[in-house]
C-alpha cells in the first residue's frame, strides 16, 4: 500500500525501516568526548594507588629506611655538640636531676604524711630529718619505701599506731627512677646532707630484692635488721656527672663503650697510617 504523496520508488517499507534503524543507532551512539573531559585510564588510577600505598609504608616505617648504622662506617661516632649529646633533653648534673625527680615523687607520695619540711607530724608521722634509716644503708631504706613499715621505726618509737607506713608501691606505680630520685631527695634535703646519689641501677636492684622477700606485707624492724642492713649493689655515680634528666642515665655512657667495642673486634679496613701521620677521625 502506498501513500498518495510518495514516489513509487520510495514506497518500499525497507527503506523506511532502515532509516528508522539508523536514526535509532545514532541516538544510542555515545557522544564524542571533548578533549580534556575523557575519563582517567584505569592504569593511571592503579599507578596512583600504588604510589599512595608505598608512601604510606615509608611514612609508617618512621624513618627506618634511614639506618644510621648501615650508612656510616663501623666505629664512626658523631661528635656530640658542645656541652651535650645529640639525644634527649639537655643534660643536667646527676644530683640536680635526681633531686628534681625526687621532689616530684615526694610531693605526690610522701608529703601528706612526712610533710613538706620532712619533719613529719606529731605522733602520727615521724620526721625524716636525721633519720638513721633514711640516711643509713640504702637497701633497708628502699625496703621501707617499697613495702612500708610496721612497728617501731629507727628510734624505737611507733607512729600511726596499728597501721604504720603503707607500701609506697602498692599500686606498682613506682618506677626505678622514682625510687632512686626520692631516696636521693630524702638523703640530701630537709637538712640531710648525705651527698650521695642512689642510682637507677641501685633502685632496680631494690625492686628485685623486694620481689624475693620471704615475708609479705609491711617490713618490721626484725626483718630489716636481720636481712637488709646493706647498701644496694651498683656503681656509685659522681653527683656532678652529667645525666639525661628524664632517664637519669649518664649521657655519654651509651655511645662511647659501644664504639670502642666495635673498633676492637673489627679488623681495620684501612692500612695502618705511616709513622708521623695521624689517622683520620
Ligand atoms: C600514709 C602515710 C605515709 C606515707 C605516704 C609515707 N610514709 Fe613513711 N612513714 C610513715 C609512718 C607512720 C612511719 C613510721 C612507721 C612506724 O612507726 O611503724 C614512716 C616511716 C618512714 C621511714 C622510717 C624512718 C625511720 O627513721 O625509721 C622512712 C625512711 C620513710 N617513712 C620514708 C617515706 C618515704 C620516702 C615516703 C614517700 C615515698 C613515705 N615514707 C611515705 C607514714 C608514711
Amino acid at each position: 500500500m502506498s501513500l498518495p504523496n510518495q514516489k513509487p520508488e520510495l514506497e518500499g517499507t525497507d527503506i523506511q525501516r532502515r532509516a528508522a534503524r539508523e536514526a535509532a543507532a545514532c541516538g544510542r551512539e555515545k557522544p564524542i568526548a571533548k578533549p580534556g573531559s575523557a575519563p582517567i585510564s584505569v592504569w593511571v588510577l592503579a599507578a596512583c594507588g600504588l604510589a599512595a600505598v608505598s608512601a604510606g609504608a615509608i611514612l609508617g616505617g618512621a624513618g627506618k629506611g634511614f639506618d644510621y648504622n648501615k650508612i656510616f662506617r663501623d666505629g664512626y661516632v658523631r661528635t656530640p655538640p658542645p656541652g651535650g649529646s645529640d639525644e634527649g633533653p639537655p643534660p643536667k648534673a646527676a644530683m640536680d636531676a635526681y633531686m628534681a625527680r625526687g621532689k616530684k615523687v615526694w610531693s605526690s607520695k610522701c608529703i601528706t604524711c612526712h610533710q613538706a619540711d620532712g619533719k613529719g607530724q606529731g605522733d602520727n608521722f615521724p620526721s625524716l630529718v636525721g633519720s638513721a634509716w633514711a640516711l643509713g644503708e640504702t637497701e633497708r631504706f628502699s625496703m621501707i619505701v617499697l613495702n612500708g613499715l610496721h612497728g617501731p621505726m629507727s628510734t624505737g618509737k611507733i607512729y600511726s599506731g596499728a597501721s604504720g607506713m603503707p607500701s609506697q608501691n602498692a599500686t606498682n606505680d613506682l618506677k626505678p627512677e622514682d625510687l632512686a630520685g626520692v631516696m636521693t631527695y630524702v638523703r640530701n634535703n630537709f637538712g640531710n646532707t648525705k651527698g650521695d646519689v642512689v642510682t637507677v641501677d641501685m633502685a632496680k636492684a631494690a625492686f628485685s630484692i623486694s620481689a624475693k622477700r620471704t615475708k609479705t606485707g609491711q617490713t618490721t624492724v626484725e626483718e630489716l635488721t636481720a636481712e637488709h642492713v646493706k647498701d644496694l649493689p651498683g656503681k656509685p655515680l659522681d653527683p656532678k656527672a652529667m645525666v639525661n634528666p628524664l632517664t637519669l642515665m649518664p649521657v655519654f655512657a651509651k655511645t662511647a663503650p659501644d664504639a670502642a667495642a666495635a673498633k676492637k673486634d673489627k679488623t681495620p679496613e684501612a692500612p695502618a697510617p705511616a709513622a708521623g701521620t695521624t689517622a683520620p677521625k
